[in-house]
């Protein structure tokens, strides 16, 4: 599918959930969030069928992700299922690694070849207090047990918050320099839930250049990558930085997203959703809605003109 502005969008990232068992202050609120009626609520065939259309108009490239995506029931079906789509190059999740543990081998098994985790601190109190009541020790095993299975590299997701994990900055670092992991910093975005507040606790990237000295800049990496990766001399990892707020990679953008309400959102940074559920439930011909929906697809996203969108991380999935 190419879109308007010549790029080639080949990258589907579906989210499988609006639930999450962690809580994490820039992502939920408190008392938690206003969860998506069950109707709504695109089935695991729903999701099936959609992605193998996706994928006859040329994805090849497809991410799950939640909320926290294995807390959602039989989701190992639906990956098993995806897994084996012939088409599908690359398969990979974004976790919050809690669960993980638990569902790693079968993962591997039924194709997931990459993991993002996201984790903001190796400090246990610390990772109580972001996550409200998370225990850093269930990811850690989790981790462990995905390494000795040979999955490689692992990245790990660290939203930068200040005055909170700024400090930990070179030691996230340092973890590259023995083992293939990808450490990548992601500035804290106005979205949902902290778009009140996230400016005043906002780390540039700039600020891990000039903190962390003998970074230089590793262009192996894929264009499309909204990370731009950078290498300690030596080091087997790489330290990625995704600067959504400080420099923007819509350029170079190949995704688009699916929810878990089943609406098509064509930029993460934009309140505008093409509805798929319903027309798929009537019978419709969806392939056309996202052929004429992909040509819509913006340009680029306008965070410093303040355009914040509504709808909270938890119910896109990143
Ligand atoms: N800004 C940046 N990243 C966020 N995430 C959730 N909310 C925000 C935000 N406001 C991240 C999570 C996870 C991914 C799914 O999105 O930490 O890595
Ligand atoms: Fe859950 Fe991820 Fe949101 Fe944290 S950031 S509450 S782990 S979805």
């Amino acid at each position: 599918m190419i879109d308007s502005f010549g790029r080639n969008i080949n990258y589907l990232r579906i989210s499988v959930t609006d639930l999450c068992n962690l809580r994490c202050k820039y992502c939920i609120p408190e008392q938690g969030i206003n969860k998506i009626d069950n109707k709504e609520i695109l089935t695991l065939e729903e999701i099936e069928e959609i992605t193998k259309i996706f994928v006859e108009l040329g994805v090849t490239k497809v991410r799950i992700t939640g909320g926290e995506p294995l807390v959602r029931k039989n989701v190992l079906k639906l990956i098993k299922n995806i897994g084996s789509i012939e088409k599908i190059k690359d398969f990979s999740i974004t976790t919050n690694g809690t669960l993980l543990e638990d569902y790693i081998e079968e993962l591997k098994a039924f194709g997931v070849n990459r993991l993002n985790i996201s984790l903001d601190t190796f400090n246990e109190d610390r990772y109580k207090y972001i996550t409200r009541g998370g225990e850093l020790q269930k990811v850690l095993n989790g981790i462990e047990k995905a390494k000795q299975m040979g999955i490689y590299p692992i990245k790990f997701n660290v939203v930068l918050v200040k005055g909170f994990n700024d400090d930990e900055i070179k030691d996230f670092v340092n973890l590259t320099i023995d083992e293939d992991v990808h450490v990548r910093f992601i500035e804290l975005m106005p979205i949902g839930q902290c778009k009140n507040w996230s400016l005043g606790k906002f780390i540039s990237n700039e600020t891990i250049l000039n903190k962390v000295k003998g970074l230089e800049e590793d262009k192996s990496e894929d264009i499309s990558s909204p990370a731009k990766y950078y290498k300690l001399p030596n080091a087997k990892g790489k330290v990625g930085l995704i600067s959504s707020i400080s420099c923007s990679f819509c350029k170079d953008c190949n995704r688009i997203r699916l929810t878990c309400d089943g609406k098509l959102k064509l930029c993460l940074h934009s309140d505008e959703e093409i509805d798929l559920k319903n027309p798929l439930r009537n019978g419709e011909d969806v392939k056309q809605i996202i052929i004429n929906a992909i040509n819509k697809k913006p340009q680029r996203h306008n965070l410093e003109d303040g355009e914040y969108i509504n709808r909270n991380m938890v119910a896109i999935g990143g």
